[in-house]
């Protein structure tokens, strides 16, 4: 098996590292920067600093602070249309996923016009995107390391990943002091999503040495953190360790896949708006209990990440494994039951029809998923 990795280019982390800006933007000699900034960030003051440095820097800043969450089709059109007057030559994205998916998709249309004529076929991409900058507010995504996007495509009620090399970021800036005003809840369900990359990818029938060596480092990392940032927000130490872990998981995602956590969250984004993280910090625990058995020894290694003592053998550790991330879910808050969520038993065959398709996560799972599997695990939320 051939397997790849391709990080982004420059990689800049520590705490207060967002200082280096003024030297990474003046590489890239700009004349029009685009700065997409997270609504909230911008208005609390979050990126003052930040816009302030880059003013420095002498060329235009267009500041761009309304970019949509969990973007529609539509609205990364818009967002482009808006952008395309300006001579953009390097883009500076700062926000969470959606920020910098959005910064993705755009930084490749304004130079492949031609891609506006269907965003979901990543074929129609080729030439490679104006510059881009990525600087993370949560860690959860990983947005910031990997070649998807992930956009709504509203009449299909679902969320679609568009996968394309030029959608990795040139330069990625990892400053844990930029996520410490992430809300709680918002620090649990990202954290979970990373935790989910990282699992994930290392069951994936695409796992490979890559993935493996930081899908081990991400799950220890967020075991030993996340629940720390999330009872105490300005622990900057677990704040660093939370973001390293969410690239982590960003780089896993890059060269192997998630399986079926995600293919099974989709329709409920898509269909409900549930936020990624939340859909699948809900769903982890039971997609990993259905898998377990094809892949005990795996779930073993996943134990020992995680700091679970080892049980007699591959099957009773691969067990605990379980019941810790049961666990964990249950510490951070995330609830256990769908209806809570809007989601209606009524609805389970139109939802489990739309996870079905998505073959490109479902093929990856290290143990087939029928329909009838699909549902299996969506009743076990909906009691
Ligand atoms: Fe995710």
């Amino acid at each position: 098996m051939t397997y790849r990795m391709r990080p982004p280019r420059d990689i800049v982390s520590g705490r207060g590292c967002i200082g280096e800006i003024g030297n990474i933007v003046s590489s890239f000699l700009p004349k029009s920067i685009a700065f997409l900034v997270d609504g909230s960030v911008h208005r609390s003051g979050g990126s003052d600093n930040l816009l302030e440095m880059l003013r420095a820097q002498g060329a235009a800043v267009h500041i761009v602070p309304d970019v949509p969450v969990e973007p529609e089709v539509g609205q990364i059109r818009e967002l482009f249309t808006s952008m395309s007057g300006l001579g953009v030559d390097l883009i500076v994205a700062m926000g969470g996923g959606s920020v910098l998916d959005s910064a993705k998709m755009t930084s490749v249309l304004l130079r492949n016009p031609g891609y506006l004529a269907n965003l979901l076929d990543a074929g129609l991409i080729k030439e490679r995107g104006v510059p881009l900058i990525a600087i993370p507010t949560s860690a959860g995504t990983g947005s910031e390391a990997t070649p998807n996007s992930i956009v709504v495509v509203p009449e299909q009620q679902l969320k679609v990943g568009v996968v394309h090399p030029f959608f990795i970021p040139d330069c990625v800036i990892l400053d844990p002091e930029a996520t410490v005003s992430l809300p709680a809840n918002i620090t649990a369900t990202t954290g979970l999503d990373a935790f989910c990359h990282a699992i994930e990818c290392f069951i994936s029938k695409k796992r490979n040495p890559f993935s493996d060596l930081y899908a081990l480092e991400a799950i220890r990392l967020i075991s030993r953190s996340l629940l720390r940032a999330f009872q105490d927000g300005s622990d900057l130490e677990a704040r660093e360790d939370l973001l390293l872990a969410a690239f982590y998981g960003g780089m896993c995602i890059a060269s192997s896949s998630t399986v079926a956590v995600h293919a099974l969250s989709y329709p409920l984004g898509g269909r409900y708006r549930i936020p990624h993280g939340l859909s699948n910090a809900i769903l982890l625990p039971w997609v990993m209990d259905f898998n377990r058995g094809a892949v005990a020894e795996r779930f073993a290694r996943v134990a020992a990440a995680m700091g679970i003592p080892a049980g007699a053998d591959d099957e009773e550790t691969s067990k605990k494994t379980v019941e810790g991330i049961f666990t964990l879910a249950r510490s951070l808050g995330i609830p256990s039951d769908l209806r809570e969520l809007g989601v209606r038993k009524e609805d389970l065959d139109e939802i489990v029809a739309a996870a079905m398709k998505v073959t490109r996560l479902l093929d990856n799972n290290p143990r087939p998923v029928s329909p009838e599997d699909a549902r299996g695990i969506y009743l076990k939320l909906l009691p």
